[in-house]
């Protein structure tokens, strides 16, 4: 049965230029390197500059991945980003994106999944390309989590940082099959009763402020190990394939330990997983198309791979996807 796939045919990321070392919190708060990195696998992060905006990453991901795919905003025909940090509370920050890569044509909205976000932007990519209501969708993920950190608390503010990234999907024609490029399967999850695990304590409607990151992290952590497990499993059960066919896991990267234990549930070896968690820290939405973006540059990731992407952040809301690259 031929039916349309999602296949990336580009990406690309930004981080912004400010580099914040793990010593650089030894300054102003009671922890030290070695407790995050032995607790994180974090090193650095980026932070953005001020006035630097989540739109302003989005563009540059945005316009790398355009070049990386020989194309230009005017073969877009929409933007799918997903932020839990936009530039402003409207309009979406991908129509802000939008204007900027000169797209004029189109639609282009944001979705909110937190750090599941891009798993869930994939998604609703893959559903415009299989109905053939979209040709070419831009799937972007920005974050400025720095904008959101309470800095006297050491149990979340030494664990996140800012970026983008971003995929170029482009329909082409598929069997049906497990050997066909492009996305084979997403599986998308969400459990309300876990909203007080991980959640900004301010918003539009309620306090009329943005809040700041509030977080149960030895909860979070319990739920995102199995989470993710059972979600990547069932992403390669739809996809009618199994551990041993992942050439690579492109995990969100909150934390290395949950990287580790979730891979060793799976069966996949760290070998096959790409880790950019130490210089980057968890960047949200941004961080699985930041690793994917590195682990191409870097020749982790080549044509023809199978990969599985999972995420899990806020709400709580997790997920996976299988592609083939
Ligand atoms: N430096 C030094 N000590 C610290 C720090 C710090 N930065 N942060 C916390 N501590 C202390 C705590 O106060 C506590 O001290 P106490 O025993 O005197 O009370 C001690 O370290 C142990 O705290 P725990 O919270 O038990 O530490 P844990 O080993 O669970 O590590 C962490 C904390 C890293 C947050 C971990 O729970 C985690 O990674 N959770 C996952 C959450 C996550 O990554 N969330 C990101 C968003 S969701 C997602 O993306 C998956």
């Amino acid at each position: 049965m031929t039916l349309n796939r999602a296949v990336a045919v580009g990406c690309g990321h930004y981080l912004p230029e400010r580099v914040v070392e793990n010593a650089e919190f030894e300054k102003s708060l009671e922890t030290s390197d070695e407790w995050i990195r032995t607790r994180t696998g974090i090193e650095r992060r980026h932070f953005a500059a001020d006035g630097e905006k989540t739109s302003d990453l989005a563009t540059k991901a945005a316009l790398a991945a355009l070049e990386d795919a020989g194309l230009t905003g005017h073969d877009i025909d929409a933007i799918v980003l997903a932020t839990a940090t936009p530039d402003q509370t409207f309009p979406s920050t991908a129509t802000r994106v939008q204007h900027a890569i000169g797209m004029e044509k189109g639609f282009a909205f944001d979705v909110a999944a937190v750090c599941a976000g891009f798993i869930y932007a994939l998604g609703m990519a893959n559903s415009l390309i299989a109905s053939g209501q979209a040709h070419r969708v831009l799937v972007i993920g920005a974050e400025t989590f720095s904008r959101i950190m309470d800095w006297s608390d050491r149990s979340t503010c030494v664990l996140f940082g800012d970026g983008a990234g971003a995929l170029v999907l482009e329909s082409r024609p598929g069997n049906g099959d497990k050997n066909d490029r492009g996305i084979l399967s997403t599986d998308l999850n969400s459990d309300g009763r876990y909203n007080d695990l991980l959640y900004v304590d301010g918003g539009v409607s309620s306090t009329q402020s943005a809040g700041v990151l509030r977080m149960q992290g030895q909860e979070v952590f319990k739920h995102a190990v199995v989470k993710l497990a059972e979600s990547g499993e069932t992403a390669m059960a739809k996809a009618g394939i199994t551990a041993d066919e992942i050439d690579w896991i492109v995990p969100h990267q909150a934390n290395l330990r949950i990287i580790t234990r979730t891979a060793h549930k799976m069966g996949v070896p760290m070998t096959r997983v790409v880790v950019t968690v130490q210089d980057h820290g968890n960047t949200s939405a941004a961080s699985i198309p930041l690793a994917l973006s590195v682990a191409r540059a870097r020749g982790q990731i080549k044509d023809g791979d199978m990969l599985l992407m999972e995420a899990i952040g806020g709400g709580l809301a997790w997920g996976a996807a299988t592609m083939r690259w």
